[in-house]
Formats: C-alpha cells, sequence, structure tokens
C-alpha cells in the first residue's frame, strides 16, 4: 500500500524584542524609507536574550507542531533541523532540540542548504516515510542570524531576522500530502553569499575575526538577479513534476527574502494573483530557512489554507540552492484544541524530559571518573600488537625483528 507523506502539526515561535526600521536607523546609515522600498521589510524580531538560541527556538516550534498533531515526542522518528545558525558546528542542534523534547526514539541531525533548507528537509522526510523508514518526522528550520550578520554592514543586517517554524510530517494512507519536489545548486555562485571564516577552510584566528570575516558577506544584486530566474524556474518545474498546471495552485509560499523578488518571479513571470502568494516578511524579515513555515504557520491562523488545496512553497538561498515542494494539503483547519488534561499530560513529560536528561549528564560524570581507571586498563588485541598498533606492540615488533 503506498504510503503518504501529510504535514499534520506546525507551530511557530518568534523572539519577543521587535526591531523596526526605524530603531536601525538610530545604529546605521539608513532610513525606514529605504528597507521598505527596496525589501518590503519593515520590522523584525531578534533573540536578545542570550538563552534564546537557535534550538530554545526550534524546541518551541517543534513542541507546538507535535501539541497540533497530538503527536507525543515519543512517536517521532526522525528529527531534521534546518539552520544556518545552528548552536555549534557540532553536536547538532536538532540533538538538542531530541534531548529537550524528550524523543526518546528519534535519530536527529542538522541540514545545510541557507534559506532552501526547509524545503530540503521536507523532501528528505517525505522520502523517509515513503520507503517506511520512518512514520513521523519533525522538520524544523530555525535561525538567529542576528548573532552572525554584521550590524556595521548595511546592506545586509537590515535584511535579516530571527524566528523559527516546525511540521510534523506523518505517514498516512489518504493520497497527497507531499506530491514532487524539485531540488537544485549551482555551487560556482557560493560566494555570492557566505560566511567566510570559522570553517576548515578559514580556521577562526584574531585576524578573521578583526577583519569581520565571521559575518555574513553578500553580493545582494547578484543574488537578487538568480533570485527572480530560479524562483520562477522551480515553481514552474515543480508544479509540472506533480501534475498540476499554474491555474491548479490554491497558495503559493515563497521564501520570504524580499517582496521585490517575489513580485518579479512570482507575480510577474508566473502571472500568479497576488491574492495567491502569501507575504509576511513586513513584519519578519528574512528568516532564512524559517521562513516558509512562519509563513505557513501565518497561512493558516488566517484561513488561506483549507482541506485539499493545492500549495507550493519555493525558496533560494545561499550555495547557491534552491528548492520546491507541491503539496496537496491533507489536514483539517482549524484543528481542535488539546483537552488541558492532555497538556496538561503533555507539560509533565517535558518535565520529565528535562530532569532525564540532567539525571544522563550527572551519571555521564560518575561513569567518566570510574571509566578513567577502566579505559587505562584495556589492552589493544594481539593482532593490532603484532602490526606494531601500541606500544606494547611496537616493542614486541621490534624484538621479534631483531631475533
Ligand atoms: N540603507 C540605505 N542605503 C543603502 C542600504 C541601506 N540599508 N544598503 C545599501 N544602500 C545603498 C548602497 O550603498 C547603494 O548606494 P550607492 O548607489 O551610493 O553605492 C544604494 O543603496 C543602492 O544599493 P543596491 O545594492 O543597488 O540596492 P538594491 O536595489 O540592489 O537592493 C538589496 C539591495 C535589498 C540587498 C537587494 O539587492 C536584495 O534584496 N538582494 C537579494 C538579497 C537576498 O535576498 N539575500 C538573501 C538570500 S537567502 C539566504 O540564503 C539567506
Amino acid at each position: 500500500m503506498a504510503r503518504y507523506a501529510q504535514i499534520v502539526g506546525w507551530g511557530c515561535y518568534v523572539p519577543e524584542r521587535v526591531l523596526t526600521n526605524r530603531d536601525l536607523e538610530g545604529i546605521i546609515d539608513t532610513s525606514d524609507d529605504w528597507i521598505f522600498s527596496r525589501t518590503g521589510i519593515r520590522e523584525r524580531r531578534i533573540a536578545t536574550n542570550p538563552r534564546e538560541t537557535t534550538a530554545t527556538m526550534a524546541t518551541k516550534a517543534a513542541a507546538a507542531a507535535l501539541r497540533v498533531a497530538g503527536v507525543s515526542a515519543n512517536e517521532v522518528d526522525l528529527i531534521i533541523c534546518s539552520t544556518s545558525s545552528p548552536e555549534h558546528q557540532f553536536p547538532a542542534t536538532a540533538c538538542l532540540v531530541q534531548d529537550a523534547l524528550g524523543a526518546e526514539h528519534a535519530g536527529a541531525f542538522d541540514l545545510s542548504a541557507a534559506c532552501s533548507g526547509f524545503v530540503y528537509a521536507l523532501t528528505l522526510a517525505r522520502s523517509m516515510i515513503a520507503t517506511g523508514a520512518a512514520q513521523n518526522v519533525l522538520v524544523i528550520g530555525s535561525e538567529t542570524l542576528s548573532r552572525i550578520v554584521d550590524w556595521s554592514d548595511r546592506t545586509t543586517c537590515v535584511l535579516f531576522g530571527d524566528g523559527a517554524g516546525a511540521v510534523l510530517l506523518s505517514a498516512s494512507e489518504e493520497p497527497g500530502g507531499i506530491l514532487a519536489s524539485v531540488l537544485g545548486s549551482d555551487g560556482s555562485g557560493g560566494e555570492l553569499l557566505s560566511l567566510p571564516a570559522g570553517g576548515s577552510r578559514m580556521p577562526t584566528t584574531l585576524e578573521t575575526v578583526t577583519g569581520r570575516q565571521h559575518y555574513v558577506k553578500m553580493d545582494g544584486a547578484a543574488v537578487f538577479r538568480f533570485a527572480t530566474r530560479i524562483m520562477a524556474t522551480a515553481t514552474r518545474e515543480v508544479v509540472q513534476k506533480a501534475g498540476l498546471t499554474l491555474d491548479d495552485i490554491d497558495l503559493i509560499i515563497p521564501h520570504q527574502a524580499n517582496a521585490r523578488i517575489i513580485e518579479s518571479s512570482v507575480h510577474r513571470q508566473l502571472k500568479i494573483p497576488r491574492e495567491k502568494i502569501f507575504i509576511n516578511l513586513e513584519r519578519y524579515g528574512n528568516t532564512s530557512t524559517a521562513s516558509i513555515p512562519l509563513a505557513l504557520c501565518e497561512a493558516i491562523e488566517s484561513g488561506r489554507i483549507k482541506k485539499n488545496d493545492h500549495l507550493v512553497f519555493v525558496s533560494f538561498g545561499a550555495g547557491l540552492t534552491w528548492a520546491a515542494t507541491a503539496i496537496k494539503w491533507g489536514a483539517p483547519v482549524p484543528v481542535s484544541q488539546p483537552k488541558w488534561w492532555k497538556e496538561a499530560q503533555r507539560q509533565g513529560a517535558y518535565g520529565a524530559a528535562r530532569a532525564r536528561s540532567t539525571v544522563r549528564r550527572l551519571l555521564r560524570k560518575y561513569d567518566s571518573l570510574a571509566e578513567d581507571i577502566r579505559v587505562s586498563e584495556i589492552e589493544l588485541p594481539e593482532r593490532f600488537r603484532v602490526l606494531g598498533l601500541g606500544k606494547r606492540g611496537v616493542k614486541k615488533h621490534e624484538q621479534n625483528g631483531n631475533e
């Protein structure tokens, strides 16, 4: 029997602090008029509390998605967190989310495809479900871009914002859900949008820090040209792949980077009427991989999506990457509110997950003290020693050679 991947839960989270274009006028040489007329952005959310991070926001969005779906964290098989502003190079942000949710049976990893990452992750999750490898997959897009943009560079810092969005994808026998996807990349354009330092090519040094190489660098005009072309092409391709026409599409949710890019690609080139294009970047700016799930949540809340609607998510980003997916919406909207006792049970499970995590950390500390003694007692097996791997083995090998 065919297995379909349906979005059955959704959730989003944005930090409280609103940073308006007018606020930015006091920080850099810019104006509300310039920013709004070039991008369509009026304000963005910024995680000013240092305790608020990509993982904490991702966890809140994911917990909301599970609540809507009525699925417990224990039933999740896989967590994919798409982000360009992870907590660390490693461990993966997804693992921190797994721990915070207490998703005891879930694999977890991060996905790096910049703003296209959320659609890449959806595509991967759909394949896992279709092959039977997973039943429930949490797909998250989360960013704290405010911590990697250069607040003295007016050509980039005005564009970005922080936030997170998540969906729960579940296996279903009901035809629909994710119908088709298109993924693409062109690495020859990698330098157009990058974070040069902090990786293996340019490890962190005093020079890279003083040279501000740990911040986003972008050739805005070149990215703009690429984006307007690729958003239209990818949308056309995915609609065709799904066996639909552009007229069949009820709502397009494009990556919320710039209202002019959306206007030029989706409205002018594809001739999609404005009322079928969802835009909310005026209030959030470009939240990179979080922008589509954030917009999806708002589209649902504002009644723009109903069962059996055909949707397209389309995105572009650093890499260069692009991605589009066509969806037949299967979940009922609005969703009934969970009973108070179910909600209390859910909150109790998160509390238990936190306690379990703390106990595990403590036990691991205790274990490592005991292990210190035992690890030093472990000897290499004979065959490694003969090969000269290990002190004693080397000696023995030398002795044998000398005999
Ligand atoms: N305030 C005031 N003036 C500014 C600002 C600012 N914030 N930024 C630039 N300017 C000035 C420039 O210095 C330039 O001045 P000059 O002519 O004296 O040199 C002038 O405004 C025009 O600059 P342009 O770069 O030509 O402006 P443009 O119309 O191209 O808009 C923008 C710039 C908004 C960055 C546009 O190119 C764009 O949106 N590009 C795409 C960016 C994008 O979407 N990136 C995200 C990719 S997705 C991801 O993976 C994160």
